[in-house]
């Protein structure tokens, strides 16, 4: 569009500086694409009106993160963030991390006592955290968290402490550590929500598998996120947010072994999985 300058010479006036190619680049397609799906199902503005309402409720209950969760958006990200190569695949982190988990010292522990913890399976989940090349590291801080055997997480159940079934801790020199918790359950998102009234409303079921969630740090490598899944679990196939890799599922094997049960401390058989991490080195530029 052209407007006559005083003196009369014509210039350019609505041209404006991009402060963002890619967002300028990629927004007008997505809007494109809805504009599509809006014509092509003929929304109507009551329908429209709906959608608004919608994400203006998930925004207030702060639900983006679940919201991109379910809609398998959140795998589809990571995938393409962490492209999967020599060293453990990664895998979303999901809306229940909370930051500064307790310290957790040697023989970790990440779980107190608490009602109705007797009807899970103790687990000691162990393994090797190594650099691609196979360089133990021995410097790796490992942050995990999961639910409990009953009643999900900590912050969902009342039963527990607060911070429970979570925690940070370092690894040995060899880079190998071993933590002991109880093997998870298959679990429910938040369905009390806007979004638990989406995937009522579309027919999805909200069931997690049984997992456990992992962040790896070492120096000079990247910061790995992932989750450690377990087999024949119903769930398996058919995540909510669709989070399950194959390398990433770990057999549990059941130990019943009189002596180690009690040089443990424990009173009855409990379960072992392996988990080896390995972290890509930073590549400096
Ligand atoms: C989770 O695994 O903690 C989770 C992931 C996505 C949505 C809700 C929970
Ligand atoms: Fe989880």
């Amino acid at each position: 569009m052209f407007a006559l300058r005083e003196g009369g010479a014509a210039v350019a006036d609505v041209v404006r500086e991009v402060r963002n190619e890619r967002l300028a680049r990629i927004l007008p397609e997505a809007i494109g694409a809805l504009h599509e799906l809006i014509e092509k199902h003929r929304v109507t503005e009551e329908e429209w009106l709906a959608v608004l309402g919608f994400l203006t409720e998930v925004g207030k209950k702060d639900e983006f993160v679940l919201l991109s969760d379910v809609t398998k958006t959140s795998v589809l990200v990571d995938s393409i963030t962490h492209e999967d190569g020599a060293a453990t695949p990664s895998d979303v982190e999901g809306p229940l991390y909370r930051e500064n988990p307790p310290w957790r010292e040697k023989p970790v522990k990440i779980y107190e006592e608490y009602e109705g913890i007797e009807e899970g399976d103790v687990l000691f989940v162990r393994g090797r955290v190594t650099s691609t090349d196979g360089t133990p590291l021995s410097g790796a801080v490992l942050d995990v968290w999961q639910t409990g055997p009953t009643g999900g997480y900590d912050v969902w159940d009342e039963r527990q402490p607060d911070y429970n079934f979570r925690g940070r801790f370092g690894v040995e020199e060899d880079g190998s550590y071993e933590f002991q918790t109880m093997v998870p359950k298959p679990y429910t998102v938040p369905t009390d929500g806007p979004v638990g009234r989406l995937l009522e409303a579309i027919g999805q079921h909200p069931w997690r598998p049984a997992h456990i969630h992992l962040i790896a740090e070492a120096e000079g490598h990247e910061t790995l996120t992932t989750q450690i899944f377990f087999p024949d679990d119903p769930y398996l196939e058919n995540d909510t947010i669709g989070a399950v890799k194959p390398e990433l599922v770990r057999p549990l094997e059941r130990c019943e072994d009189e002596e180690e049960i009690s040089r443990r401390g424990l009173d009855g058989p409990f379960y072992t999985c392996e988990f080896d991490i390995k972290l890509k080195p930073v590549v400096r530029g």
